[in-house]
């Protein structure tokens, strides 16, 4: 199974802390960097999207940034799918196998693996860090306590 080495996690997470610190790039230009970062440190991570809470509409999540292919998953209830489920538990979701699950929202046929980490800000669920692999089983602990720890990180922003 691939996973990633402590210098590489440090490596990620220390850029991500520097991403979230600069003062001269704006709230959407960090969060598209965090993608792109996250998607070419890691070989097994296609899709990286964040997914926000709509402050104008009811318990419903608005794509942010993203890197990957384009998804007909522009907005997404609360409930619904992967990332739906997510923003009601506020819990970090696993998904090892997508055909193996009933209430997923498939963006691309190649997609086999999924991970959705919520993002909180002082305890309020305000986003979700969501990650497509094209390889089944391949999401490892040590990813998900990385992304968990980004995921903290960049509730900074918000
Ligand atoms: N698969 C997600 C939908 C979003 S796409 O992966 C970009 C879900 O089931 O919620």
């Amino acid at each position: 199974m691939s996973s990633i080495t402590i210098p590489q996690k440090r490596k990620i997470l220390d850029r991500i802390n520097q991403i979230v610190e600069d003062s001269e790039q704006g709230f959407e230009d960090k969060l598209q960097d965090i993608c792109e970062l996250l998607e070419e440190e890691i070989e097994i991570f296609d899709w990286v999207g964040f997914y926000l809470v709509d402050p104008r509409a009811d318990r419903e999540l608005v794509l942010g940034p993203y890197v990957g292919e384009p998804t007909d998953h522009t907005r997404i209830p609360f409930g619904k799918g992967i990332c739906g489920q997510t923003a009601e538990t506020n819990e970090t979701f696993v998904v090892q196998d997508v055909n193996q699950e009933d209430n997923y929202l498939a963006c691309s046929i190649h997609v086999k693996a999924e991970i959705v980490v919520p993002v909180k800000k002082e305890g309020e669920f305000v986003a979700e860090l969501d990650i497509d692999s094209h390889t089944k089983d391949s999401l490892t602990d040590e990813h998900r306590t990385m992304l968990e720890k980004a995921c903290e990180s960049l509730a900074n922003l918000f």
